[in-house]
């Protein structure tokens, strides 16, 4: 089948893709005060470089991301007109985050009639969204009732921080509520929905819901409600929110483990020594240091005297020198000096961490809004 078969629903137009990249971030913060959400680097890449890497693979070319006036141009400059991945992205402002099928309506005119995948520009997930597309793409063409959209599903800890779907026991949704107070089940909706044209009518028929947006979940269940098929879908793989701060050291951790291989294309001196899967960027210098993947080290880093530990990234232009640092996610340009032990920590762009060496031992701080130190 060639990729324009494929991207075919029968009789229809070929699927476009809706990445929102919008809203406030406030959940990240303080990392997030100067910076996308969206951007945030997992494994030294930004998250919506793994999104388009998923989108391009489906065989999509016609995207467009929501962007909002605060964080929109770093997001344009960052992923360009899609060409690094075969695409052609459009930019389409949202002057405020009023919700999901908010963003929707603001897309109108590019989704046209065509059937999109819509993906939250901050879910990350285990595997790619080809099999979920084409199977919504070919649906109804063989006498069955097609889909108007379709939803991937995981089960969840904490069922009221996202939508949750309530469904019977053929697998057919009963209902979908927005971060319910009471959850009917465990079952969350991940950030990758298909829908065909028919979503648009059903978020015309929608009001703002308690926390003043226009739900995306409330959509899929005016659907339901006028009797459209809604197709759903276990996700076998793993998902991760990385709007929500825990998940982002464990976004880095499974991303490193699984998807990064060992590809040394910096300098490393006779006195280091590298073991496992590592990854040391060009122009990166590592001298009488020990790197034990997985590690990611971003271009013209330098780590000197240095222990890095499994699980750990490190942006590109920082120094690492005297320190020891596991499990950690830390962005570019970062200096980390003499630094004893670093765990489990994310140190946002072009911080300073020092070791104060006079003689009181005094902690000498400059934390910015909502940080985190624990000393
Ligand atoms: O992550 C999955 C969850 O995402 C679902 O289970 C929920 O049903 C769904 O409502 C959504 O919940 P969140 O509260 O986590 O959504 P958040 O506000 O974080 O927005 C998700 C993405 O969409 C994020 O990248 C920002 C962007 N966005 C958000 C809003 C509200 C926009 O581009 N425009 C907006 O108006």
């Amino acid at each position: 089948m060639s990729d324009t078969q494929d991207n075919k629903r029968v009789g229809g137009s070929a699927m476009k893709a809706l990445v929102l990249s919008g809203g406030r971030g406030t959940r990240l913060r303080p990392l997030t005060y100067t910076g996308a959400k969206q951007l945030v680097p997992i494994a030294n890449r930004p998250i919506l470089f793994y999104i388009l890497d998923n989108i391009a693979r489906a065989g999509i070319k016609e995207v467009a991301m929501i962007i909002s006036p605060e964080t929109g141009a770093e997001i344009e400059e960052t992923m360009g007109d899609g060409t690094r991945w075969g695409v052609k992205i459009q930019y389409i402002l949202q002057a405020e985050p009023k919700g999901l099928a908010h963003a929707v309506i603001t897309a109108e005119e590019f989704l046209g009639e065509s059937p999109f995948v819509m993906y939250l520009g901050d879910n990350l997930i285990g595997s790619g969204i080809k099999d979920f597309t084409d199977a919504f793409m070919e649906g109804g063409s063989c006498g069955t009732e097609r889909a108007e959209a379709a939803i991937l599903l995981k089960p969840v800890d904490n069922p009221s921080s996202f939508g949750i779907a309530e469904v019977g026991p053929d697998g057919e949704i009963l209902g979908l509520v927005e971060k319910p107070a009471v959850p009917k089940s465990n079952l969350a909706l991940v950030g990758v929905y298909l829908f065909s044209a028919a979503i648009h009518k059903a978020i015309s028929r929608i009001s703002p819901s308690p926390r003043g947006e226009l739900e995306i979940t409330d959509a899929i269940q005016e659907l339901l409600n006028s009797g459209a098929k809604v197709d759903s879908k276990i996700l076998d793989s793993w998902w991760l929110d990385t709007g929500k701060k825990d998940d982002l050291l464990a976004a880095n951790t499974i991303v490193l483990d699984e998807w990064f291989g060992r590809d040394i294309s910096g300098e490393v001196d006779d006195n280091s020594t590298i073991t496992g899967r590592v990854t040391i960027s060009k122009g990166a210098r590592i001298k009488n240091s020990t790197l034990r993947g997985p590690v990611v080290i971003g271009p013209d880093t330098v780590v000197e005297d240095s222990f890095i530990g499994p699980f750990t990234s490190i942006g590109g232009g920082s120094r690492i020198i005297k320190s020891i640092i596991e499990h950690s996610v830390i962005f570019s340009g970062t200096i980390v000096d003499h630094v004893d032990r670093l765990e489990d920590s994310l140190i946002g762009r072009d911080a300073k961490v020092v070791r104060c060496r006079d003689k009181h031992q005094a902690l000498r701080l400059m934390v910015g809004d909502d940080s985190v130190v624990e000393v």
